[in-house]
């Protein structure tokens, strides 16, 4: 069974491409963020998310801790990240250790960086050559899961540690808030920003977005806004926006 959560689709490209490789059946963990979950499955658990900070998000973290799983207690876990996932290792261990899985490792897969808060999004020629990147690496990985092995084990240091520790805290500490979104006279009321948003965070007020507190940074209202109607800030002002094609079955 395959778990997924995603601001801007990469993350659901890779999940879709793991249930169509796979025959398994993909579960949008967005769905229970408000309601517990109860799952069975014979086949394994696969985790696939962002990485945020160098760790899973929180939300999907949550879900796994409060969810109920029954069955094959094997766990995968696949991070799509723009560069690195530091030592996100450490903390879906100690998950694992709680939940009674079987860690049967992490693979992170370099996609396009969706962060454009802070960084710019690719540009379109290094999209295409990313996504068949990432796409040939979960290729690469499929027998893996399918024969129950872990995958290649993957060496942190110290500055990798910190990375997912002190300096994550700090991250969702400080800088992931929702007061510097804002939305331009150009909005056009469809509404999508506010159906995107895993966390239910927006709703439409006079036909406008409005958002709560409750925001993990996930870039989804920003990006697939189709008049770019929304920035943070100045950070975001002229960037252009990224979000991920769908995946294409293959059989
Ligand atoms: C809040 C935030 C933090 C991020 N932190 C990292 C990071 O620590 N390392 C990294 O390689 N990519 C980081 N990224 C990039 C995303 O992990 C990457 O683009 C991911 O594939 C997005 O997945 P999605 O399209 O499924 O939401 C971050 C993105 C966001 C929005
Ligand atoms: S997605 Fe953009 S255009 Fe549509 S309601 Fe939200 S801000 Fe307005
Ligand atoms: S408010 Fe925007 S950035 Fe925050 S969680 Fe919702 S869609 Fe993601």
């Amino acid at each position: 069974m395959i778990f997924y959560f995603s601001g801007t689709g990469n993350s659901k490209y890779c999940a879709d491409m793991l249930a169509d490789k796979l025959e398994d059946i993909v579960i949008n963990t967005a769905d229970y963020i408000k309601k517990d979950g109860k799952f069975n499955s014979d086949k394994p658990l696969i985790f696939v998310c962002p990485t945020y900070a160098w760790k899973i998000p929180k939300v999907f973290a949550d879900f796994i801790k409060k969810s109920n799983f029954s069955g094959n207690n094997n766990a995968y876990f696949i991070m799509t990240c723009g560069g690195e996932t530091g030592n996100a290792q450490k903390e879906i261990t100690d998950l694992c250790m709680q939940k009674g899985f079987i860690y049967r490792g992490l693979l992170p897969i370099v996609m396009p960086d969706n962060y454009i808060v802070l960084f710019p999004a690719p540009k379109e020629e290094q999209i295409s050559q990313m996504i068949e990147k990432a796409h040939k690496k979960i290729n690469d990985n499929i027998n893996i899961i399918k024969t129950l092995v872990n995958f290649k084990p993957l060496n942190t240091n110290a500055f990798d540690n910190l990375k997912s520790g002190a300096i994550n805290t700090g991250m969702y500490k400080f800088f992931i808030k929702t007061k510097k979104f804002k939305v331009e006279n150009t909005c056009i009321s469809c509404g999508k920003c506010e159906k995107v948003c895993p966390l239910n965070n927006i709703k439409l007020i006079n036909n406008k977005p409005v958002w709560g507190n409750d925001c993990t940074h996930c870039m989804a209202c920003i990006s697939y806004c189709p008049v770019s109607a929304i920035d943070y800030g100045k950070a975001t002002k002229g960037k252009r926006r990224y979000t991920c094609c769908e995946y294409k079955k293959e059989r």
